[in-house]
C-alpha cells in the first residue's frame, strides 16, 4: 500500500496511514496537517491508565541503579519480601499438604472459594472476637484483588473513598485502575466508602474502638488488616466489624504477609453480616467471574493455619525484638525522632533539624550506601519522614541504621 501523506522524514507508516484515513478529506494534505494528524494518531495510542501521571523512574531508584551499576554496596531497608530475609515458612508443611493435593487433585470451582479453606478462616475470625460462618467468606488471590472487587461494587466511575493522609502507595494505582479516587481529607457527595488500615502502614497505629464521628458518615467500611497478626499485644486483634455490626464491614488479609509466603497467593474478604446481605451476592458473582484463587493453595490453608501457628509466632516476636532495638537506636540520632508502632513492621522517623528535603536526605543516604523511602511516597504532609522495614534481616537492619545515623551527620 503506497500512503500518500509523509512528514519530514519520509511516510507514515501503515498504521498512521490507516487512522487518518477516517479524517474528512480537506485535512489530509499539508506536512502541518500532516504533524497534527500524526499527533491525533499517537493520541489514540495514550494509555487511559494513569495518564496523567509520571511514570518514569524517580531519581531515587536511579540512584539507586547507578549504584548498583558501579559495583557500589547498598544496604536496602525498604524490603518487605519475607522470602528474602530469612522467614522462610516451613517446607515440609507445603510439601505435605502438596503431596495429599495433587495425590487426589480434582477441579472443583466453588464462587466464594473452597469450603474448608473458608471454614478455617470464619474460624480464625470467631476466635477473634467476630463470629462468622463460610459464608462470610470470599477467597481472591490477594488484597490487591480484593480490593479491586470492593471498589468496582461499592463506586461508580469517579466516585472516592477516604483514605487516610498517609497510606500505602499501591491503592492510588488501584484506584485509577477502577477510575474512582482516593480521597485524602474529607467525604464529599460522592465519597462511597471508608478505607481503614489496620495495624497502619507505615504508621503502626490500630484501631481499637467505635469513632462515633466515623460512624456518623454511614458508609461501608473497607479494613485493610493484612498485619493484623503483628501486634505487640494480642489483645488489639479485634475485628474491626465488631465495633461497627450497623455498617457493612469488608476485612481484608491473606497469607501473604501472615505466614510470609507472598508467593503462595491467597488473600480474602471477611464480610460482616450486613456486608453479606448487601453485598455478598454480587462479590460472588465477581469472584465466580476470575475464580483467581489457586486450588492447591487453597487446599494447603487448613495445614498452613493448623501447622504454622509457631512460625508464625516465632517470625512476629523476631520482628517485634528487631523494631524495639531499631527504635532505641534510631533516637540516639539527633537528627530522627520514632516511637514504637503498636503493629506492622515499619518505622517511620521523623526527620528534624535538617534543611534539605526528603528525597535530598534519601539521595544522600544512597550515596552512604543505604536505601530507605522518603516520606512522601506514602502521602505529602508538613513533617520530614524516612519509611524502613524491620522485616530486613537483623544484622543488614543494623548495619544499615548505623550507616543512616553517620549519613545524617554530614
Ligand atoms: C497495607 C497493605 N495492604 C495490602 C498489601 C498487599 O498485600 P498482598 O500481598 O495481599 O497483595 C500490602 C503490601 O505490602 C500492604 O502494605
Amino acid at each position: 500500500m503506497q500512503p500518500h501523506f509523509m512528514n519530514k522524514d519520509g511516510y507514515c507508516s501503515e498504521l498512521d496511514y490507516y487512522k487518518i484515513s477516517y479524517l474528512p478529506s480537506h485535512t489530509k494534505n499539508s506536512n502541518f496537517c500532516c504533524a497534527l494528524l500524526l499527533n491525533v494518531a499517537l493520541n489514540k495510542f495514550i494509555m487511559s491508565f494513569f495518564e496523567n501521571q509520571n511514570i518514569e523512574l524517580n531519581a531515587i531508584e536511579v540512584a539507586c541503579q547507578n549504584r548498583k551499576a558501579q559495583g557500589l554496596p547498598l544496604s536496602d531497608l525498604t524490603c518487605s519480601n519475607p522470602t528474602l530475609q530469612g522467614y522462610i515458612f516451613p517446607t515440609d508443611i507445603l510439601k505435605n499438604a502438596a503431596t495429599q493435593y495433587f495425590n487426589s487433585r480434582i477441579y472443583d470451582p466453588q464462587s466464594k472459594g473452597q469450603l474448608k479453606t473458608r471454614e478455617y478462616i470464619a474460624k480464625y475470625y470467631t476466635e477473634r472476637g467476630l463470629k462468622l460462618s463460610p459464608e462470610h467468606i470470599i477467597l481472591t488471590a490477594n488484597t490487591s484483588e480484593a480490593y479491586s472487587f470492593l471498589f468496582s461494587i461499592l463506586c461508580a466511575t469517579g466516585d472516592n473513598i477516604l483514605t487516610p493522609a498517609i497510606t500505602y502507595p499501591l491503592f492510588e494505582f488501584l484506584a485509577e485502575y477502577q477510575r474512582i479516587q482516593m480521597q485524602k481529607n474529607n467525604v464529599t457527595q460522592r465519597t462511597k466508602a471508608l478505607l481503614f488500615v489496620s495495624p497502619h502502614n507505615p504508621l503502626g497505629t490500630v484501631i481499637q474502638n467505635r469513632d462515633t464521628e466515623i460512624a456518623k458518615f454511614n458508609l461501608p467500611i473497607i479494613c485493610d488488616e493484612v498485619f493484623a497478626e503483628f501486634v505487640r499485644d494480642k489483645k488489639l486483634l479485634t475485628p474491626l466489624g465488631v465495633y461497627y455490626p450497623d455498617l457493612p464491614v469488608f476485612h481484608l488479609n491473606g497469607i501473604s504477609k501472615m505466614f510470609a509466603l507472598p508467593d503462595l497467593k491467597l488473600g480474602w474478604i471477611a464480610m460482616n453480616d450486613l456486608a453479606l446481605k448487601i453485598y455478598g451476592e454480587r462479590l460472588e458473582l465477581l469472584n465466580d467471574m476470575f475464580l483467581s484463587a489457586n486450588s492447591f493453595v487453597q487446599a494447603a490453608l487448613p495445614a498452613i493455619f493448623e501447622f504454622g501457628q509457631e512460625f508464625k509466632n516465632q517470625m512476629v516476636q523476631s520482628i517485634n525484638t528487631k523494631l524495639e532495638q531499631a527504635v532505641k537506636l534510631i533516637n540516639s540520632s539527633k537528627h530522627l525522632k520514632v516511637s514504637l508502632p503498636e503493629g506492622g513492621y515499619y518505622l517511620f522517623p521523623q526527620i528534624i533539624g535538617l534543611k534539605e528535603t526528603e528525597e535530598e536526605i534519601v539521595l544522600k543516604l544512597i550515596a552512604h550506601g543505604v536505601l530507605v523511602h522518603p516520606g512522601y511516597f506514602y502521602g505529602k504532609i508538613e513533617l520530614k519522614h524516612l519509611i524502613l522495614s524491620c522485616l530486613v534481616e537483623k544484622q543488614d537492619l543494623f548495619n544499615g541504621l548505623e550507616k543512616i545515623i553517620a549519613g545524617l551527620e554530614f
